[in-house]
């Protein structure tokens, strides 16, 4: 979004939007979402709320009629009507919290460990659960086929990690995230729910990693596509996950929970051919071979991102079984859906930030590879 202005009319307009599409209206240029199963409101703390998911946090909540408070330090405020804002530091000052009392506390620290101590040991007997939001990168491995929350998290034996000389706030991410995880559970032994995602994609995601894939098709010509088509994809819609956080909170759910999807992982190709049908670009599609791509450099996740092709010891990173994830409420968007709602984000940001792509390939650079793909 291009100012606080239009992502205050952009996150009302979506709230109008899904909550006709809740009643099975269709909206011209919308797919059609499952109606939300009834949850029972409650009141909802969001350490944070103004990032990049928290807005779809706080939507749904809103939507499924619990009271939000937010917490933070008041550089974007304002965004949001009949939210409660709480000023405050996650590095110890809780003061606007002292005295109240919440059901339901969420938490989005990225990679502080020592952020969750203070905050869990503050909140101890102020919220009823203690939800963190985690993330895939909190496994210790994806060797396994298929992944579940039953596999182990990171320690920092297996890290490479010495405990003794860690810098706790220095951690590599996956490990600060189930560092983190572990304060939580510590202090909230029965009381915890860990969310993990993979990669969060949708409307005002800064990273670009999804965002790649629909704006390049959308360009037209031919696309340069890595491997043969048939590696797996997993991700998530930010409002899935914020739908599924808000269900979670109505029903009072605890325990793991990976958020990513759809349930059956999808081929690369199914991604992106399913873009590629909501746009009317004449698009080709060129699959590379992953070798190519390996002696030219060109790095899965970071040149191609969201390709990630499985290797020894990943095998699971996109094979996630997310039957009790959805036995609990989880459902997932239509690709079609997701990259409508991308690209109307993308084409409402500056044409200078649209021209700045973080991740993918320039545009001349892929046609380099192109030409010396089809002279080899
Ligand atoms: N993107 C992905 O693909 C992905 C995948 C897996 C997991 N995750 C996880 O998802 C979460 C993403 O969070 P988000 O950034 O979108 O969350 P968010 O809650 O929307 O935004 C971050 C919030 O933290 C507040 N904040 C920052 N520093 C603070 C401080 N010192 N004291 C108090 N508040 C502070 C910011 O407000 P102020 O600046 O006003 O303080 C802002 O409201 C992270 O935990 C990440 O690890 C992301």
């Amino acid at each position: 979004m291009s100012s606080n202005t239009d992502r205050r009319d952009f996150l009302k307009l979506t709230a109008a939007a899904s909550g006709a599409l809740g009643l099975g209206i269709h909206l011209a240029g919308c797919s059609p979402v499952s109606p939300r199963a009834q949850v029972k409101a409650g009141s909802l703390l969001i350490l944070g709320g103004t990032g990049f998911i928290g807005p779809y946090q706080v939507r749904s909540a809103l939507d499924d009629g619990h009271e939000v408070t937010i917490f933070n330090r008041g550089n974007n405020p304002g965004m949001f009507e009949g939210v409660e804002e709480l000023r405050g530091d996650r590095n110890g000052d809780f003061e606007s919290l002292r005295g109240r009392k919440w059901d339901v506390v969420i938490d989005n620290s990225t990679a502080r460990p020592d952020w969750v101590t203070l905050s869990t040991e503050f909140l101890r007997d102020s919220v009823g659960l203690y939800y963190y939001v985690s993330s895939r990168s909190a496994y210790a491995s994806h060797s396994t086929v298929p992944m579940t929350s039953a596999v182990p998290s990171f320690t920092y034996e297996t890290a490479g990690v010495d405990q003794a000389t860690a810098d706790i706030t220095q951690l590599p991410y996956g490990l600060a995230k189930a560092e983190s995880e572990r304060e939580v559970m510590r202090v909230f032994p029965d009381r915890h729910g860990i969310f993990r995602p993979g990669l969060i994609i949708g409307p005002d995601d800064p990273t670009d990693r999804f965002t790649y894939w629909p704006v390049r098709i959308h360009r037209g010509g031919e696309v340069l596509s890595p491997g043969d088509g048939t590696d797996p994809v997993q991700i998530i819609d930010v409002r899935d996950l914020g739908d599924f956080m808000s269900h979670s909170i109505g029903s009072a759910h605890t325990g793991i929970f990976n958020l990513i999807g759809p349930a059956t992982p999808r081929p690369m190709a199914e991604l992106l051919y399913g873009i590629r049908a909501v746009t009317t670009a004449e698009t080709t599609f060129t699959w590379v071979s992953r070798e190519f791509l390996a002696d030219r450099g060109v790095r899965p996740y970071a040149e191609m991102p969201v390709w990630r092709p499985p290797t020894p010891g990943s095998e699971g990173f996109a094979r996630f079984d997310l039957s009790n994830e959805i036995a609990h409420g989880l459902t997932f968007r239509s690709l079609a859906d997701t990259t409508e709602a991308t690209l109307e984000f993308h084409f409402s940001r500056t044409p200078e930030r649209q021209t700045q792509m973080r991740p993918g390939l320039s545009a001349e650079r892929e046609a380099e590879l192109l030409a010396e793909w089809h002279a080899r």
